[in-house]
C-alpha cells in the first residue's frame, strides 16, 4: 500500500531492478509494520527539515545497502547493516517544534533518540533480536550511528526516554545489551564511540550522506537539528 514512497527513493538513486528487488527484500517485514507505516507520513512524522522519518529511513537503508554492495560484502552482513538503518531513528515522538521539555540537555532528542529506536525496534520486531550474534550488532548499530555525536549512556540516572515504559518491559538480555553499547567510552552522562561492528559503521556513514546530501537542503532544515524549532514546519 505504502510502497510508494520506497518506489520513488529507488527512482532518485537510479537503482538497477535487480538490486531494487533485493533491498525490498530485505526490508519489507519492517517497512509494512503499522507503526513504519505511521512515520511515512510527512504530516505526522517530519524528519529532517519536511521529509518524513520514514524517507529519511528508506533512504539510510538504500544508501546502506550500496555501501556494503561496493564492499562486496556477503548478503548476510548487508541484510544486519540495511536492517540497522531500517531501525536507527524509530524513536517514539516527532522531535521538531514538539515542545517536549527536558529538565538537562543530555536529555533532549539527539543524545535519547538512539535509545528509543533501539527499545522500540525490539519492542516492534522482537525477532531481529533472539539471536546473540544479530542482537549485539543491530543494538551496538543503533546505539552509536550518530557518532561522533555523542549518546546517552544508560546510567542509572533519569533519562526522560519518550519510550520509557517499553524499556521496563523488554527481556533483560536486551536492555543489558543497551546498557553495554550505551556506556563503552563513556564521559560523564554521554557515551562518544563509533559502532564497534562495521555493518554499524557503514550505516553511520550512510546517515550522514543522506542527511547533509539529500534532506537537509537549507538552513532551517540544518538549524533544527540543534535547536529542535523548525520554521519550515509552520503551516502556512
Ligand atoms: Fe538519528
Ligand atoms: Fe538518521
Amino acid at each position: 500500500m505504502e510502497k510508494q514512497v520506497f518506489d520513488k527513493l529507488v527512482e532518485h538513486y537510479k537503482i538497477p531492478q535487480e538490486d531494487s528487488k533485493k533491498i525490498w527484500s530485505m526490508i519489507e517485514k519492517i517497512y509494512s509494520h503499522e507503526e513504519f507505516i505511521k512515520r511515512l507520513n510527512s504530516e505526522e512524522f517530519p524528519h529532517h527539515d519536511t521529509v518524513s522519518l520514514g524517507e529519511h529511513i528508506v533512504s539510510d537503508a538504500i544508501v546502506t545497502y550500496l555501501i556494503a554492495k561496493k564492499k562486496d560484502w556477503d548478503i548476510e552482513s548487508t541484510r544486519r547493516a540495511t536492517t540497522i538503518a531500517m531501525f536507527h531513528d524509530l524513536y517514539e515522538l516527532p522531535w521538531q517544534n514538539s515542545g517536549i521539555k527536558k529538565s538537562r540537555l543530555t536529555n533532549k532528542h539527539g543524545f535519547t533518540h538512539p535509545l528509543e529506536g533501539a527499545i522500540n525496534a525490539a519492542t516492534w520486531y522482537p525477532s531481529y533480536f533472539e539471536d546473540q550474534y544479530e542482537e549485539e550488532r543491530i543494538i551496538d548499530g543503533i546505539v552509536h550511528h550518530m557518532f561522533p555525536f555523542p549518546v546517552r549512556a544508560i546510567d542509572g540516572s533519569d533519562l526522560e526516554l519518550n519510550n520509557e515504559e517499553k524499556y521496563e518491559t523488554l527481556p533483560s538480555h536486551i536492555k543489558g545489551q543497551i546498557i553495554t553499547s550505551s556506556t563503552r567510552f563513556k564521559i560523564g552522562p554521554v557515551s562518544i564511540c563509533r559502532s564497534r561492528y562495521p555493518e554499524g559503521r557503514i550505516m553511520s556513514k550512510a546517515d550522514k550522506i543522506v542527511s547533509f546530501g539529500k534532506d537537509l537542503t537549507n538552513i532551517n532544515g540544518i538549524t533544527a537539528c540543534i535547536t529542535g524549532h523548525n520554521k519550515n514546519l509552520i503551516k502556512k
